[in-house]
């Protein structure tokens, strides 16, 4: 089974993502990273290419969301940075997710995972009701969004570990669920709305999750996300192999 706990990199700088992968550095096995909006507009490509270079998988979440055309030439730029997982927003349509993934394969074929984020974990039913005029339940929704992503080939989706089980159940148990909004129980929740605990993402069926300030924030980072693992993998296999999804 490939399940892992995805560590989000939200640093403001290389140096402070540097400092924070060196508490990291005598462990066995490298952590997954996110690198999203905030390194990545900071740190540019550059940080992707160097992180890869010392051995990290990389998802790179940009949750791009723009016209087909364009989303597609950004996503041949992202394919050329060898990063292992990508996304989009399942709301630019299926003809913006088909773009998306014809862009990110390369000549040879391959290519990495290609996600679409669902609702933002952060997004309450209330909000999408009275900001986004979506009258359906979320979970309804989630699930919609996730069915309009695997028709347009896509191989799984980000949500709340709330919501996995639904996704797996009509898009089918090989669906990848990434899954942030995870809190320990005795943690903040932070902006997080729809969260659970990393072994409640498990027990509903998460293939990965992703986890921020919990790990970031935490006085000891590396202990932390020992306790994740712990928690998420228990003593499963868990070797993340991308040739077992494409
Ligand atoms: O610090 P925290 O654990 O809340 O971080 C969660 C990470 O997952 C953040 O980087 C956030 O951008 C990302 N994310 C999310 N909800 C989504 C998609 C991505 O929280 N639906």
């Amino acid at each position: 089974m490939n399940k892992d706990v995805i560590i989000a990199c939200d640093f403001g700088s290389t140096q402070e993502c540097y400092d924070f992968l060196d508490k990291f550095k005598d462990l066995e096995r490298k952590p997954f990273l996110k690198i999203g909006m905030e390194l990545f507009y900071a740190a540019g490509p550059e940080i992707v290419r160097e992180l890869k270079k010392r051995g990290f998988k990389i998802f790179l979440d940009l949750k791009l969301h723009d016209i087909p055309n364009t989303v597609k030439k950004a996503m041949k730029v992202l394919s050329n940075l060898d990063v292992d997982m990508v996304n989009v927003h399942a709301s630019g349509t299926k003809e913006m997710m088909v773009a998306a993934k014809e862009g990110l394969t390369r000549a040879d074929g391959s290519r990495p995972l290609l996600i679409a984020v669902t609702q933002l974990t952060s997004t309450s039913e209330a909000a999408m009701r009275e900001q986004l005029l979506i009258d359906n339940p979320i979970d309804e929704t989630i699930a919609h969004y996730a069915h309009n992503a695997m028709e347009a080939g896509l191989d799984g989706v980000v949500c709340s570990p709330l919501e996995a089980a639904k996704v797996k159940q009509v898009c089918g148990p090989d669906f990848i669920t990434v899954t942030p909004g995870i809190r320990f129980a005795d943690s903040a929740k932070d902006d997080q709305v729809r969260i659970t605990t990393p072994a409640l993402a498990r027990e509903l069926g998460s293939d990965f999750i992703v986890v921020g300030r919990p790990i970031t924030a935490a006085s000891d980072p590396v202990a932390a996300y020992q306790k994740c693992i712990s928690e998420f993998l228990k003593d499963e296999e868990f070797i993340y192999n991308p040739s077992n999804f494409i």
